[in-house]
């Protein structure tokens, strides 16, 4: 407990005050100099599905279209996340700028910064900042400008293309891919979107360079990463920490010498038991030895005096409520996990009957229609294999 064993790193929170020489700076270069820096720093999506940034936004630079946009997505849904809002509270430069140099290298005039409806409360200091920054980039010639689109309060509103219908004044629900939103995002148009962090990270890029981030890391997961801790912790939080951590590590620092599981990534992600906290690593799939999990940056410690059914069955309601509806497998099937491994607990149906349930969940995993539904198989498989003693009656 609290051994300091991981390097604690302050990229993202520090000093922002040079964001005027970092836009100066992108505004001299070529696109295909900035591009290639991003590419080279390794940088993949901080939102969870870990795609590489630089790709994105050169795929998009590539589409042609009358109209491009740039879209921040700061829905931060996932349970157990809140460094979107803390990065927007404390350095909104840092992804100001990371939407205007975007903007300049793919085409865009405008960028939306689609807020979570909570976090309404942060919207008067960001349009104040917003205005100011468009002064800046008026002065340096980026024709580039930023509004501010307050979501709805639905988890599925996060899912890129969900969001996108929202912002269109639709009903959020995801859209079938491809297209990809690198050809067809908002309003029909080529759009980079971004999670907060992944844009923040890029300042840091454009400002010192590639090698700055990714001399940070592992191989095939670059950089640093902005984890929010809760649960059985003593130190809850925010903390800028290295991929390629194992679990241990991880527990070693922030737990509270009793933790029993990680749930890394949210309700979306994967539950870690103890016997498996020494091979398992926060990253992306690569050259790492063991289990790779991504995250999007949620870990919450569970100690042994939690119940995990009760943390299952909570997870079920959540994405019992969340679900668009749209397609059977989510809608019918997030149901049948939740009131199946009820109905187990309470000694209605043999133990047996969670091996039909987690067959549900794989079927759930390869034809649901977006990462809402494929990704219930994660927590569900994850805490009824590691802990099935305590789903029984
Ligand atoms: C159900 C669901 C909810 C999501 N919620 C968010 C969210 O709140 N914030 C976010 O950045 N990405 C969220 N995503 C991921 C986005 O679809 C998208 O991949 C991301 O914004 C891309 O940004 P990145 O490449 O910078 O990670 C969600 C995905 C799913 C399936
Ligand atoms: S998987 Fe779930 S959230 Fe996604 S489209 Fe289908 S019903 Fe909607």
């Amino acid at each position: 407990m609290g051994k300091n064993i991981l390097k604690r790193i302050d990229l993202i929170f520090k000093d922002e005050a040079d964001y005027k020489a970092v836009l100066k700076k992108a505004a001299s270069q070529t696109n295909d100099e900035l591009i290639n820096e991003l590419i080279a720093s390794g940088l993949k999506g901080r939102g969870g599905a870990g795609f590489p940034t630089g790709l994105k936004w050169k795929l998009t630079s590539e589409s042609k279209a009358d109209k491009k946009y740039v879209i921040c997505n700061a829905d931060e849904g996932e349970p157990g996340t809140f460094k979107d809002r803390e990065i927007l509270t404390q350095v909104p430069h840092k992804v100001l700028t990371g939407m205007a140099i975007c903007g300049k290298i793919i085409g865009a005039k405008e960028g939306f910064i689609y807020l979570r409806k909570e976090y309404n409360y942060l919207t008067t200091d960001l349009n104040k900042i917003i205005d100011e920054f468009h002064e800046v980039c008026k002065k340096l010639g980026l024709d580039f400008k930023i509004k501010i689109f307050l979501g709805y309060g639905a988890y599925i509103c996060g899912e890129e293309s969900a969001l996108f219908e929202s912002m269109e004044g639709k009903r959020g629900e995801p859209r079938n891919k491809p297209p990809y939103p690198s050809e067809q995002g908002y309003l029909g148009r080529p759009t980079v979107i971004n999670n907060v962090e992944t844009l923040a990270h890029t300042f840091t890029i454009f400002q010192y360079g590639a090698s700055k981030f990714n001399e940070l890391g592992v191989q095939d997961s670059y950089g640093s990463k902005l984890f929010s801790i809760s649960g059985d912790t003593p130190i809850p939080g925010i903390y800028e920490l290295e991929l390629g951590m194992t679990v241990e590590d991880f527990a070693n620092d922030f737990g509270d010498g009793d933790t029993k599981a990680v749930q890394v990534g949210g309700a979306s992600g994967f539950c870690v038991p103890r016997k498996k906290f020494r091979e398992t690593h926060i990253g992306y799939q690569g050259k790492l030895t063991g289990i790779s999990l991504p995250t999007g940056g949620s870990m919450m410690l569970f100690n042994s005096s939690r119940s995990m059914f009760n943390l299952l069955t909570n997870y079920l309601e959540f994405f019992t409520e969340e679900s668009c509806g749209q397609c059977t497998p989510c809608r019918v099937g997030t149901q049948q996990l939740l009131e199946g491994s009820r109905a187990v607990k309470r000694g209605e149906k043999p133990a047996a009957y969670l091996d039909k349930l987690l067959a549900l969940s794989e079927t759930m995993k390869s034809t649901s229609k977006c990462g809402l539904g494929q990704s219930v198989a994660n927590s569900f498989q994850s805490i009824v294999e590691n802990f099935r003693e305590e789903m029984i009656y």
